[in-house]
């Protein structure tokens, strides 16, 4: 039994005329945490959200636990198990943070139930005291977590993190870490893409580097650390 989670095989995909991605493939194996990792303008996000169903695969596949996904309406990729948080943060602002998570409450599959309200919170105890605050009241590190725990509240086989963190101030930086951290301790299985290789170090098992709509490098990440040449052509480190 392979213990896959997502496949993404070969996959272009075009906005309008313009190529994004050429033939780009990833796997991620259950309870990894595979960085996806490039410049500004890689091809980080649209190849998030050509998995999450937000843009349309030309050609090549994806696959969750082995069934084909490709293409299907965002709402039914979300169902089958895929919890995608764009760089955006898509909270509800006239919502409270408490029914900002409700509302995403959705069983896994298989009826697992493995996070409730209560699991949340104790997983993301800044929010506690933020329980009636509106989501548009919040920091932009704040919403950060409210989006994890919103990701968290539907039971997903797999995360995927788009920048988490972006724009945030480094104490909040840490705390994405450490809230990373402890979900992998979990066991949960996660995509972070991440313009910083330092903040995936001891986070990431895998990382796959992206240039220009290109995977680059596919490998460990400490791997990819020990290559200079690699980080020096395709991050900035
Ligand atoms: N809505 C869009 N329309 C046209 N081109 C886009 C759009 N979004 C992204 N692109 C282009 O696709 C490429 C990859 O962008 P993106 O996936 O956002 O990169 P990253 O997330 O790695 O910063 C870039 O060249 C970008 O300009
Ligand atoms: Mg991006």
């Amino acid at each position: 039994m392979s213990n896959t989670v997502l496949t993404v095989s070969n996959i272009d995909v075009f906005y309008g005329s313009s190529q994004a991605l050429f033939g780009l493939s990833l796997e991620v194996n259950a309870g990894e945490t595979v960085a996806l990792l490039g410049r500004n303008g890689a091809g980080k996000s649209t190849t998030m959200k050509a998995i999450a169903g937000v843009l349309r695969i030309r050609s090549g596949t994806v696959q969750l636990q082995q069934q084909p996904i490709t293409n299907l309406p965002p709402h039914r990729i979300a169902r089958a198990g895929i919890a995608f948080t764009p760089e955006d943060r898509q909270i509800f602002p006239d919502l409270s943070v408490e029914d900002n998570l409700t509302i995403a409450t959705k069983l896994g599959i298989q009826n697992k139930h493995v996070w409730t309200l209560e699991r949340v919170y104790e997983m993301l105890p800044l929010l506690v005291p933020l329980k009636n605050r509106l989501g548009g009241q919040l920091s932009g590190g704040e919403q950060q977590m409210l989006t994890i725990g919103r990701s968290l509240m539907g039971n997903p086989e797999i995360m995927l993190l788009d920048e988490p963190s972006e724009g945030l101030a480094p104490i909040m930086v840490q705390k994405i870490g450490e809230l990373i951290e402890s979900l992998k301790n979990l066991g949960t299985t996660i995509v972070l893409a991440e313009q910083n290789l330092h903040f995936c170090l001891g986070l990431a098992d895998k990382a796959v580097v992206i240039d220009r709509g290109r995977a680059v490098f596919s490998g460990s990440l400490n791997e990819l650390n020990a290559n200079a040449d690699i980080k020096q052509r395709y991050l900035s480190v």
